[in-house]
């Protein structure tokens, strides 16, 4: 691949392939050390028009443990305030020779149309209600190593589905590896075409989460929700909420997951979340380091390879 700009494009095995590396990098990230020099050389610059803690930092402390020059592009402060379009503002950046362009933005499909303008690889970190690929990507590590595989889990996707690039990403890859994905929340909260996915759907919650062994649990964004219709969070988390008494008849050794940020006591109870024996949401932080090193290096291994091809047949 050029880009990751979505799980969608992923054969499973190129799956495996990012999440085999990342696992090497974890040990990496884990040592003394934490360094390596395979971005030496090459210039990332990280584009956020979007907020973020975790996706931004996670992309940054990888490009620099992998020696790449990072910069981080301050967007609120950039000349997007003064009318100079998405468009523009990649050309300008492009003709300073990125090699690889990190971009969160509000509007699906605004990452693919940028990819189309520059020459360089550009990782989508998330767009509208689209794709988060390396969301996905690093929740498939946390399952495949708390879960000894990635095939063949019931996996509870729960909550704000409709609103969701993390859940969108995550059930197309969890489809890919072949696990039983169940989707779980308020029909105002489903997807419209829902259909297409071949999952699930429940509406209650001890229903849903009977018997898995993964419950992911989503945020109610609403900034996504374009003035309709917005849940009371009191009445939201009296039935959707994750609490002990809803997980207890998920599998006795089922995982909890969470994309962050997190709402205590909206989608979640705060002793759920800090709960060890359950929780794996800081391994994800941790995991997204390692998946972000791993992508990011194998899309400089291809555009290196694309380079040394076409300076062969110059
Ligand atoms: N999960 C996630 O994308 O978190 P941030 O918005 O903090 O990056």
């Amino acid at each position: 691949q050029k880009h990751l700009l979505g799980i969608e494009p992923l054969h499973p095995a190129e799956i495996t392939a990012v999440l085999d590396l990342a696992d090497q990098y974890v040990d990496l990230n884990r040592s003394e050390v934490k360094h390596s020099d395979a971005l030496a050389g090459l210039t990332q610059i990280n584009m956020f028009f979007e907020n973020s803690t975790r996706t931004q930092a996670s992309f940054e402390l990888a490009g620099k443990r992998l020696g790449a020059d990072v910069m981080n592009m301050a967007m609120q402060a950039s000349s997007i305030k003064k009318g100079e379009t998405l468009i523009d503002t990649a050309l300008t950046l492009n003709a300073m020779h990125p090699d690889l362009l990190v971009v969160r933005h509000p509007h699906s499909g605004a990452v693919d149309l940028l990819a189309q303008k520059v020459n360089c690889a550009v990782l989508n970190a998330g767009d509208g209600r689209h794709e988060h690929p390396t969301q996905a990507l690093l929740d498939a590590l946390t399952i495949r190593r708390a879960k000894g595989r990635l095939h063949r889990l019931n996996i509870a996707i729960c909550g704000d589905i409709a609103h969701s690039r993390v859940a969108r990403s995550n059930l197309i890859l969890l489809g890919k590896m072949e696990n039983r994905v169940r989707l779980v929340g308020p029909p105002t909260l489903m997807p419209t075409q829902i259909d297409q996915f071949g999952v699930e759907v429940y509406h209650d919650m001890e229903e849903g989460l009977k018997d898995v062994d993964v419950v992911m649990m989503l945020r109610l964004q609403k900034e996504r929700m374009d003035g309709g219709f917005i849940p009371s969070e009191r009445e939201y988390y009296h039935r959707y909420g994750l609490d002990a008494e809803k997980l207890a008849v998920a599998k006795p050794d089922a995982i909890v997951m969470h994309p962050g940020p997190m709402n205590r006591g909206v989608e979640i109870d705060g002793t759920i979340a800090d709960d060890i024996n359950r929780s794996v949401i800081q391994e994800q932080v941790e995991m997204g380091v390692a998946v972000r090193m791993a992508a990011m290096d194998l899309l400089a291994r291809n555009l290196r390879s694309a380079r040394a091809g076409k300076e062969v047949m110059v």
